[in-house]
């Protein structure tokens, strides 16, 4: 084969190779053929031996070899970019046109809604809002309220002993088991008149279906000249009124506690009867009586006024307080199977609310 075939044999095998090379493979065709030891170079290098003319004849296929080469790697270069281009433009193809996909937005906890719901309709009667601590002294718990060291009626709150140095003055550190601390916290930082809702943390020893061991209380507190029950029962309205709804009306059951004189229980209208006990198919089944039990309520006990240093000659007042979730559970007629729940914090139950 003549340098001239080899030549043209060269080109012709390099563009059957390129057509199928990528960009790795097409680097090492352009070494091989063009590169400075390359196969061009070698037969370029064989011309000062040769006879003019056959050097001139050479010398021109060669050069003419060389620029075909180096356009057809040029092309095939080009070509292997476009493909690239279209490999990706397949690849991440967006459309602009379709609707965005919003970030998943969290709500507060159905008891912190609750919280603050209850806060605001006592706040629009002009009842600050307060929080009071929740690591409290026997005294305010319970000793302040009326309620004597030995008293049975204590038993009643199934109590958490903190595992502290008691205090002298205000005896053993508890886990507060009611907001009923706050009668007293207020007092002490405020003169009357008061009106004060707080709401905050409780906890008792008991754990089952319906009670946890955190669970939260609201206690209302009115002081003022004059405070009679009549305020009372117009406090309790307002918030059934404006917490269950417009038809639903409260009833004081005597009752007794320690911290009020009288003391009664509040209950609420069932929402189902309408507070007849019957609907159209039988018995109520909401309520069996027509009325459902929300929390505790009274007039101050004297004993609690001056606990507070406070005359109960020139002052009275009315105070309520019970649970939050029991209250946003018998609104919303959840069938919550265990309360518990409401804690466990698992987003597939809570993200019902
Ligand atoms: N502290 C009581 C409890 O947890 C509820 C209660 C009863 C609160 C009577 C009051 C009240 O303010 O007057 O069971």
């Amino acid at each position: 084969m003549s340098e001239i075939e080899q030549l043209e044999k060269l080109l012709a095998d390099a563009v059957f190779q390129m057509a199928s090379a990528d960009e790795e493979g097409l680097r090492r065709i352009e070494i091989r053929l063009l590169g400075r030891k390359g196969e061009v170079n070698r037969i370029l290098s064989t011309l000062p031996a040769l006879a003019s003319a056959e050097r001139a004849a050479l010398g021109a296929a060669a050069n003419a070899v060389k620029q075909k080469l180096e356009a057809e790697i040029l092309r095939r270069r080009a070509a292997l970019g476009r493909e690239l281009e279209s490999e990706l433009a397949e690849k991440e193809w967006i459309d602009a046109t379709e609707p965005g996909r919003a970030p998943a937005l969290g709500h507060a906890h159905p008891t912190s809604a609750a919280v603050a719901e209850i806060a605001s309709i006592f706040e629009r009667i002009g009842f600050r809002r307060a929080r009071y601590v929740e690591a409290e002294w026997d005294h305010y718990a319970f000793e302040a309220l009326n309620m004597p060291h030995d008293h049975p009626a204590r038993d009643d709150w199934e109590t958490f002993f903190v595992d502290a140095p008691p205090s002298k003055k205000f005896g053993k550190m508890v886990l507060t088991p009611h907001t009923s601390n706050a009668q007293i916290r207020e007092m002490e930082r405020r003169r009357p008149p008061i009106r004060m809702v707080s709401l905050s943390k409780t906890y008792r020893r008991q754990s089952d279906v319906t009670h946890s061991a955190m669970f939260h209380q609201f206690e209302g507190v009115v002081i003022d000249k004059g405070i009679a029950l009549t305020h009372l029962k117009g406090v309790l309205d307002y918030f059934a009124k404006n917490y269950f709804g417009p038809d639903r009306v409260t009833r004081l059951r005597p009752h007794h506690f320690k911290f009020t004189e009288p003391s009664f229980e509040v209950d609420i209208s069932c929402g189902l009867c309408g507070g007849t006990g019957r609907t159209a198919a039988g018995p109520c089944r909401v309520c069996k009586s027509g009325w459902l039990e929300l929390g505790g309520a009274g007039m101050i006990h004297p004993n609690v006024l001056r606990a507070g240093k406070i005359d109960p000659s020139k002052w009275s007042g009315l105070a309520f307080g019970w649970g939050v979730e029991r209250t946003m559970m018998m609104r919303g007629g959840q069938n919550i199977p265990d309360i518990r729940l409401m804690y466990m914090n698992d987003s597939r139950f809570l993200t019902q609310f």
